[in-house]
Parts: structure tokens; C-alpha cells; sequence
């Protein structure tokens, strides 16, 4: 595997690939992988020449210093995994190399509703930092596809936007999202979970998986309020938002009329540890 630090080599390498005609697919992730990143790069594997995956912890994304401290690095395993599955190049840039001093990035891209609830109501900023990133990636890495996990719901929904708005040509590719055996989301978060709250987490998925059963049954505002009911009955979970949306507006649902569209959306503090998860009511 290639491994890159620096803009200008990269791109001088990627530009020698794609033109002898290589298809480049790339997974941007922030590290301490796992097997949700893994099944992004696999897909990339299967449909592209070349697999670039990137490795940055983006500081402009985290909206609370403390989580952008206690963010997992583990770079040499991370290393490991990637050329055990077969990346091609990783990229794995200096804050420096990223946004340089002085540098003003002039970006004023309007999200519409998409980033006005669930985690943009609780991060401000968050997807404004994440968008600066991925379209600085994209600009280096100019790949063909760029996979992203459907675990960050939101946050693919903002890419598409961004990629259609920008007319950035790029396809984005949606990956399910990748559970442990019990259920529980894979996440470099849950890392941080003591082995108690481990044992609680897959409770989450069980509930949303309840809230599946039960869609179209009940109004919609009952069965959130069942659900974070529900949630809150192990003292150790704290809800920051439930909500049932529309896949594409991500506006609440009032009613079960447009209900191929609804999607069952969720942030959970345990502990300290802040789990989002999501699942699609009707497919
Ligand atoms: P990160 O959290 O490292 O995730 C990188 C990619 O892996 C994202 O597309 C995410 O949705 C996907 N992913 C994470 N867990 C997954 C799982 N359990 N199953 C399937 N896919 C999963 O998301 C980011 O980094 C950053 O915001 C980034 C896009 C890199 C911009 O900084």
C-alpha cells in the first residue's frame, strides 16, 4: 500500500493512475477502523481499479473540544487492517496539510432542511466542518465513486446534496451499515464504552428494531414517544433525539402516507458516549 502525506504527491501519483484510464474509488473516513470502514473499501475493491482510503481526524467538524480530544487515533492498527484487505493508497494528511495558516475557505453551501434537525440541531456546525472536508478530499483525490455509510445518515444525505449542487463528478455510493453480532452499529466510539455499557448498547438496536414492527400500526408521534419511553426504561441511556423522517427532506413525519420514505433516526448518550443509529421503517 501507497501511503501519502502530502497534497501535491498524492495527487501527482492519483493523476499518473487515472490517466492511464484507472477508476479511482475512495472511502474518506477519520481512523480506528473497523469493519463498517472495511466493507466501504471492500465495495470500492469490487468496483474500481484503485482503492484510496483517508485517514484525518477533522478538527472543523467536532463542535466540542472535548470529543475531538477523546477521538480514537490508532494509526499502526489502522495500517494493519488496510493492507491486510488490500487498499492501494492511504492518505493520511497533517491539520497543516489540510487547512493551511491563513488560508480563508470561502464556502457558503445552503443545506436546505437537511441540516437543520436531528445532528445539526445538536451540532452546529458539524456538517458545515464535514462538507469542507469532503470537498477538499474530493478536489485532491478526484475519484470516480466514494463510498459512505448509511450509519451516518445524515451526513450522506448532505454529500449527495453537496455533489449534486456543486456538480462535483463524483458517484456516491451508500453502504448498509455494518452491526456487531448483538446489533449494536459499528462505531470507533464504541471503543470508549466500559464493559457494563457495553452489555446495555445493543439494547438500542433491539428498540429500533421494535420500532419497525410497530410502524404503520400506531400514529407516528405515539410510536416516537413509545420508543424513547422505551429507551429511557435502562436509566443509563439518555436520548438526545428520536425522531421518524423523510429519507430525502430528513423533515419529520406527521402521518404514515408517505411511509417508504420513513426512516427511524436516534442519538443516545451512554455515559459519555454519544450513539446515533438509524433504521428504514418499510424496506
Ligand atoms: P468516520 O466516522 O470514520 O466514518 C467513515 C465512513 O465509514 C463514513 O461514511 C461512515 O458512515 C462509515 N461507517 C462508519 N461506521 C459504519 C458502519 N457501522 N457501517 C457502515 N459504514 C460505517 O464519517 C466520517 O468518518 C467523517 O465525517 C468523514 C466523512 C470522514 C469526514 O471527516
Amino acid at each position: 500500500m501507497k501511503q501519502f502525506s502530502k497534497i501535491m504527491e498524492i495527487q501527482e501519483y492519483l493523476c499518473s493512475q487515472s490517466d492511464i484510464g484507472k477508476r479511482i474509488g475512495f472511502v474518506p473516513t477519520m481512523g480506528a477502523l473497523h469493519k463498517g470502514h472495511l466493507a466501504l473499501m471492500n465495495r470500492s475493491k469490487m468496483e474500481n481499479d484503485l482503492t484510496v482510503c483517508s485517514i484525518f481526524v477533522n478538527p472543523i467538524q467536532f463542535n466540542n473540544q472535548e470529543d475531538l480530544a477523546k477521538y480514537p487515533r490508532t494509526l499502526a492498527s489502522d495500517i494493519k487492517m488496510l493492507e491486510d484487505i488490500g487498499c492501494d493508497v492511504l492518505f493520511v494528511p497533517g491539520t497543516l496539510e489540510m487547512y493551511p495558516e491563513n488560508e480563508t475557505y470561502i464556502f457558503d453551501l445552503e443545506f436546505g432542511t437537511l441540516d437543520k434537525g436531528l445532528e445539526g440541531k445538536f451540532r452546529p456546525g458539524h456538517f458545515k466542518g464535514v462538507a469542507i472536508v469532503v470537498k477538499k478530499l474530493f478536489d485532491i483525490i478526484k475519484p470516480t465513486r466514494a463510498y459512505f455509510g448509511k450509519k451516518d445518515f445524515q451526513q450522506l444525505a448532505i454529500i449527495r446534496h453537496m455533489v449534486k449542487t456543486l456538480q462535483i463528478p463524483v458517484d456516491i455510493i451508500p453502504c448498509a451499515t455494518v452491526r456487531e453480532p448483538d446489533g449494536l452499529a459499528m462505531s470507533s466510539r464504541n471503543m470508549r464504552l466500559t464493559i457494563a455499557e457495553r452489555t446495555i448498547a445493543p439494547k438500542l438496536f433491539q428498540i429500533m428494531s421494535m420500532v419497525k414492527t410497530k410502524a404503520g400500526k400506531i400514529p407516528v408521534e405515539e410510536l416516537k414517544e413509545w420508543a424513547i419511553k422505551k429507551i429511557h426504561e435502562n436509566p443509563a441511556f439518555r436520548v438526545e433525539y428520536f425522531e421518524i423522517s423523510d429519507e430525502d427532506s430528513l423533515l419529520p413525519l406527521r402521518n404514515w402516507n408517505q411511509k417508504e420514505q420513513a426512516v427511524a433516526l436516534t442519538a443516545v448518550f451512554l455515559g459519555d458516549v454519544r450513539l446515533i443509529d438509524n433504521i428504514e421503517l418499510f424496506s
